[in-house]
C-alpha cells in the first residue's frame, strides 16, 4: 500500500521507453515513471532540443498520483538522460534527490531550453573518432574541450538544485570521459559554496552501467554517428561494478526520499 517516494527514470541516446530498470526500482518500495523523450509514438524521431517543460510536466503528473508521497521525488539518468536528470534538478521544484549514472553535467550535443534560459551545447568534431581494431568506433575524443572549467557556458548550472547529486563514474567510459566531467561538477558546486557530492568511481567499468547481472554492453549502435561504438569497461570489473553500483542507487533513494515500505535493500 502507498503511497510510495516517486521516482523518474530516464535513458539516454537510444530513444523510446525503457522501462526494465523502473521496474527492478519499483519493486524496492518506490512509484517509479520511465520517461520517454523521443522515438516513441508520438514524440520527435530525433531530439533536437531539450525543452524542460515536457520533463516538467512529467514530475508534475508524478506528483498529482495519489499513490505517489511528496512534497519532492527523485531522478535517476544514464547517459544524455542522466544530463537530463541534472538540467531538470537545476530548473525544476520538487526534486530532492538524483542520480547520474555517467553523465557530464554538460549540455553536450544539443541545447537545453527552460523558460527564457538556453544552456548552449559543448559541440564536438568527428574528426577526432578513431577505430578501433575490430572496426568498432571509439567516440572519447570527439568532444570539445572544456574551456573556462567548471564556470564553462555549457555546464548545466547544478549548484541550483534543491537535493543532493550523487555521481556514479565508469573510469573506462569510452563514451565521454565521465570521471573528469565529475571532477568539474564537484569543483562547480564548492565554487558555489555547494557541498562536494558523492562521486562513486568504478575501475575498469565502461560508460553503459545497467542493473545488476545484465550482460555487459560493450558496444552498440550510437545515433550520433549511427555506427557501433564502445562504450568501454571488462566484463569482470564492469558486472561487479553493476551489481554495487544498484545498491548504491537504492540506499541514496532510500535515504533521501524517505522510508520505503518493505525495503528489500
Ligand atoms: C512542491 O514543493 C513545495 C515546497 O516544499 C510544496 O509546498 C508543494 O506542495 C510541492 N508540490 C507538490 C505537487 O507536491
Ligand atoms: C559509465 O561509462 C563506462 C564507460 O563506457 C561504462 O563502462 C560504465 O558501465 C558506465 N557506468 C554506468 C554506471 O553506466
Amino acid at each position: 500500500r502507498g503511497p510510495f517516494p516517486g521516482i523518474i527514470d530516464i535513458y539516454g541516446v537510444g530513444g523510446g521507453l525503457l522501462e526494465y530498470r523502473a521496474s527492478l526500482l519499483a519493486g524496492h518500495g518506490f512509484a517509479v515513471m520511465a520517461v520517454a523523450y523521443y522515438d516513441f509514438e508520438d514524440l520527435p524521431k530525433v531530439p533536437n532540443t531539450l525543452e524542460m517543460e515536457y520533463f516538467e510536466e512529467a514530475v508534475c503528473y508524478l506528483l498529482q498520483h495519489p499513490q505517489v508521497k511528496g512534497p519532492d521525488i527523485g531522478l535517476l539518468g544514464l547517459s544524455l538522460g542522466a544530463d537530463i536528470c541534472l538540467s531538470m534538478a537545476s530548473f525544476l521544484k520538487n526534486i530532492s534527490a538524483t542520480v547520474s549514472i555517467n553523465g557530464s553535467a554538460f549540455c553536450a550535443n544539443r541545447p537545453i531550453h527552460y523558460k527564457q534560459t538556453t544552456i548552449p551545447a559543448l559541440g564536438y568534431d568527428l574528426r577526432r573518432t578513431k577505430t578501433t581494431f575490430s572496426g568498432i568506433l571509439d567516440i572519447l575524443d570527439v568532444r570539445n574541450d572544456i574551456v573556462g572549467g567548471c564556470e564553462n557556458p555549457s555546464m548545466i548550472p547544478i549548484e541550483k538544485a534543491k537535493g543532493p547529486l550523487l555521481f556514479i563514474v565508469g573510469q573506462d567510459d569510452h563514451n565521454w570521459r565521465s570521471d573528469l566531467y565529475a571532477q568539474v561538477a564537484s569543483e562547480r558546486l564548492q565554487t558555489h559554496g555547494k557541498e562536494k557530492p558523492q562521486i562513486i568511481s568504478y575501475p575498469g567499468t565502461g560508460h553503459y552501467i545497467e542493473p545488476p547481472y545484465f550482460p555487459v554492453c560493450l558496444a552498440s549502435l550510437h545515433t550520433l554517428v549511427n555506427k557501433a561504438v564502445i562504450w568501454g569497461g571488462e566484463v569482470r570489473a564492469h558486472s561487479k561494478a553493476q551489481i554495487d553500483a544498484w545498491k548504491q542507487i537504492l540506499s541514496f533513494f532510500g535515504k533521501h526520499l524517505g522510508d520505503t515500505q518493505n525495503p528489500r535493500l
